[in-house]
């Protein structure tokens, strides 16, 4: 953006100009960003920000929201600026330590829920998030299972303390042990036997990494999406480590790659998991596998 031409005099010009720097930029819905990074800037809602398209700014409000957009025209998510991202109806702070949660991870709450209600609802269970991030799958869990405790790992400090974060905000926290660690170690050194492990890890094959949206390959952890090579890594460690800790009955979900469900499916078949199922999100990639622990690996 060049700085000559920000000179709007109204909240309404302002909105104008963000919007036509967003498209400028080919950002995906600019309208929509335009407004919630100029309510942000000002301290309102969006409605506020509509009500108010007429109102005169001041120099300081002039600054601040053109720092803002600018800010988003370097490629950083709207969320970082925010500070906030909507997940399964629940709001979580993110910070750039950790990945934005995204609406296709709640198919894995879902799927995990649906597992879960087969069990008797008023016995205390056991579930680990591997790669726990903002905290996004254990708080929505936590919320929908009161009984619930979830072992929530994570390799990155920074990472847990923001899960930690949002745990409180929604009064989770007392069913969560945050450990950081690496995958499912802290649960193998601490004999805990779950009944679930569910984990959303990074599976992105690095060479890929790259040629994501610049959002994306610029800004969010690369802890969070590297998954090695061909994508695979954690799963390869993290499967036989959920057959040593699973209870028999257990059942692991595990979000993956568009088109992952047949080698994460082998990588359980391999490993003794039964009742194996490839769950495919609404544009039809794969999206989530889930399948359940019989108590012993099959030789
Ligand atoms: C794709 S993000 C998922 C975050 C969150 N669960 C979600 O669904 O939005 C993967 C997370 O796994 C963590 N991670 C990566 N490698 C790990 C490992 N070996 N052990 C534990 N956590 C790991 C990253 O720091 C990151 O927070």
């Amino acid at each position: 953006m060049n700085r000559l031409e920000w000179k709007p005099a109204t909240v309404g010009e302002a909105l104008q100009a963000a919007v036509s720097f967003f498209m400028q930029k080919e950002i995906g819905s600019p309208r929509l960003e335009a407004e919630v990074l100029l309510a942000y800037g000002l301290g309102v809602s969006r409605a506020g920000l509509l009500a108010r398209l007429r109102d005169r700014l001041s120099d300081d409000q002039k600054e601040r929201l053109g720092e803002l957009i600018q800010r988003r025209l370097t490629g950083c998510p709207l969320q970082y600026i925010t500070g906030r991202q909507e997940f399964w109806g629940l709001d979580f702070t993110v910070t750039p330590a950790v990945l934005i949660p995204r609406p296709e991870t709640e198919l894995l709450v879902e799927a995990a829920l649906a597992l879960l209600g087969q069990r008797d609802r008023t016995a205390t269970t056991w579930i680990a998030d591997v790669g726990v991030g903002s905290g996004a799958i254990t708080v929505a869990m936590a919320r929908e299972h009161p009984r619930l405790q979830v072992l929530a790992t994570d390799l990155s400090e920074a990472a847990l303390a923001v899960a930690r974060q949002n745990a409180e905000q929604h009064g989770v926290a007392g069913q969560i042990r945050f450990t950081q660690g690496d995958l499912l170690g802290p649960a193998i050194e601490a004999g805990i036997r779950l009944n679930a492990v569910l984990s959303n890890p990074p599976y992105i094959p690095a060479g890929d990494i790259p040629s994501l949206q610049r959002e994306v390959a610029g800004f969010e952890p690369k802890l969070a999406l590297d998954g090695g090579e061909d994508g695979l890594d954690c799963y390869r460690r993290l499967i036989p480590q959920a057959g040593l800790v699973l209870e028999p009955g257990g059942f692991v979900a595990l979000e993956i790659g568009y088109n992952q469900g047949g080698d994460v499916a082998g990588l359980l078949e391999a490993q003794g998991f039964a009742d194996i199922r490839i769950i495919r999100d609404g544009q039809g990639h794969d999206r989530v596998v889930t399948a359940v622990w019989p108590g012993e690996k099959k030789v």
